[in-house]
């Protein structure tokens, strides 16, 4: 679980999931509190979880995502991810979702991408089920 805090305050997090034999990690789960989306910190928390999911080795990183989350696919998409599958129905109120996938054996696309925006300061506490040293 990579924590994002803002004033000492969890306000943001990425849950990363790794299984035995697979290649690829899944991005479990990733959420800005409202009042601070649109200020970068999802696309922070999203490359953190990328280079922690590198780090275990993995090839790709691959997630779930509403497929009217135009905000979450807008983000995912702009950054290289790709459509492996679509998944219907798939939540539980009956929803689908599109499967997503970022290889990382090349450079993400950049085309079109922004400069980065100025943030307000923030402190990154990643964290590990053992509590062991996070990454730098
Ligand atoms: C999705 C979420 C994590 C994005 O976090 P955020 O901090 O708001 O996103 P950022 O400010 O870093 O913006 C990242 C990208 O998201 C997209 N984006 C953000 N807000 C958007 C909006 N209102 N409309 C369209 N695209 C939007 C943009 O593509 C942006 O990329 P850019 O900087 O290249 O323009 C956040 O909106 C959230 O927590 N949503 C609720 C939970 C959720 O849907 N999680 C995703 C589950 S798969």
């Amino acid at each position: 679980m990579l924590c994002l805090t803002v004033g000492g305050k969890v306000e943001g997090c990425a849950i990363v999931a790794y299984r035995n034999g697979l290649t690829s990690a899944r991005l479990y789960s990733l959420a800005v509190a409202p009042r601070l989306q649109g200020l970068g910190y999802g696309a922070r928390l999203l490359e953190a979880a990328e280079r922690a999911a590198r780090k275990h080795g993995r090839l790709s990183l691959r997630l779930e995502v509403r497929m009217r989350n135009r905000a979450a696919r807008a983000m995912y998409e702009r950054r290289g991810y790709r459509t492996i599958a679509r998944l219907d129905p798939y939540y539980q109120d009956g929803a689908p979702a599109l499967r997503l996938e970022r290889t990382f054996n090349g450079p993400a696309k950049t085309r079109n991408q922004r400069p980065p925006r100025r943030l307000p300061s923030a402190a990154w506490r990643p964290r590990t089920q053992s509590g062991a040293s996070p990454p730098p």
